[in-house]
């Protein structure tokens, strides 16, 4: 048997959505389904700005009474080192306000690595050992940061495996100010799902919007795969898809 061009073989499916609306839309579809053929299913969720209209999707469906969340399990990819769940800019909050107050979920089954406790090596070990007793993630959904980072994993030199405490860097640091008082008040740390948690998952699905992305979503899905550009790893993911909005999606329209 010949060889097989590394193209012929990536199974990565790149779709550019007609808007950002319809990127969560379509994502918000993809989650659905996981959750319809598979009640009781793993899924790793994400926050940033990029998910909140495909959860207030996933909202509207469970208030339609079209899909149930009450035996799925999930776990976030991160969470601010020093942020207790009830600090407004924890993702803990971020999910309830955005999902997990408006759905049937069982609260007991969604996981967010626990910020307020400092002791690193006891809080990373814990979430590696809660996904693999849940049986693994069956879809992990991402968003990409403005550097090509997923979760806190930030570019390195290496890709690391697994849950671990990262130093933020300056430029996330940045990014994320918009959202505090002072960029003085944004967490030094985090807890994140290392790129090994998240290629361990069964399938990954990628949102990504808006024009300043465009360069990063080119670079990451379609340039070289290194851990200078985190997200490029998906490349290699088995079931990984992305959806893009169209300005994100710019400058792959040949390629895709
Ligand atoms: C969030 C996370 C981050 C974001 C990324 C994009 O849990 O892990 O990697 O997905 O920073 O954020 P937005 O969507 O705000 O551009």
């Amino acid at each position: 048997m010949g060889a097989m061009a590394w193209n012929e073989r990536m199974s990565m499916e790149f779709i550019i959505a007609e808007s950002a609306e319809d990127m969560g839309r379509r994502a918000a579809d993809r989650i659905a389904s996981f959750v319809e053929a598979d009640p009781a299913c793993v899924l790793g969720l994400a926050t940033g700005t990029t998910p909140i209209g495909l959860y207030a999707d996933l909202v509207a469906d469970f208030k339609a009474g079209k899909l149930s969340f009450a035996e799925v399990t999930t776990f976030n990819l991160d969470e601010y080192r020093g942020l207790a769940p009830e600090h407004d800019q924890s993702y803990r909050y971020f999910m309830k306000k955005h999902l997990f107050d408006h759905i049937d979920i069982d609260q007991a089954r969604t996981h967010v690595p626990e910020g307020a406790n400092p002791d690193a090596d006891a809080v990373c070990a814990a979430y590696e050992q809660a996904i693999a007793e849940a049986g693994g993630i069956d879809l992990q959904l991402l968003g990409l940061g403005p550097n090509g980072h997923i979760g806190f994993n930030e570019p390195e030199d290496t890709f690391p495996k697994a849950t671990h405490c990262v130093d933020l860097t300056e430029s996330t640091i940045q990014a994320n100010s918009r959202l505090f008082d002072s960029i003085d008040d944004v967490p030094r740390q985090a807890y994140t799902m290392g790129i090994g948690t998240i290629m361990a998952a069964r399938s990954v699905l990628v949102v990504v919007e808006g024009a300043h992305k465009a360069e990063i979503v080119k670079k990451a899905f379609f340039g070289p795969v290194t851990p200078e550009v985190p997200a490029s790893i998906l490349q290699f993911h088995p079931n990984a898809t992305v959806i893009v909005d169209p300005a994100a999606g710019e400058l792959c329209r040949d390629l895709a």
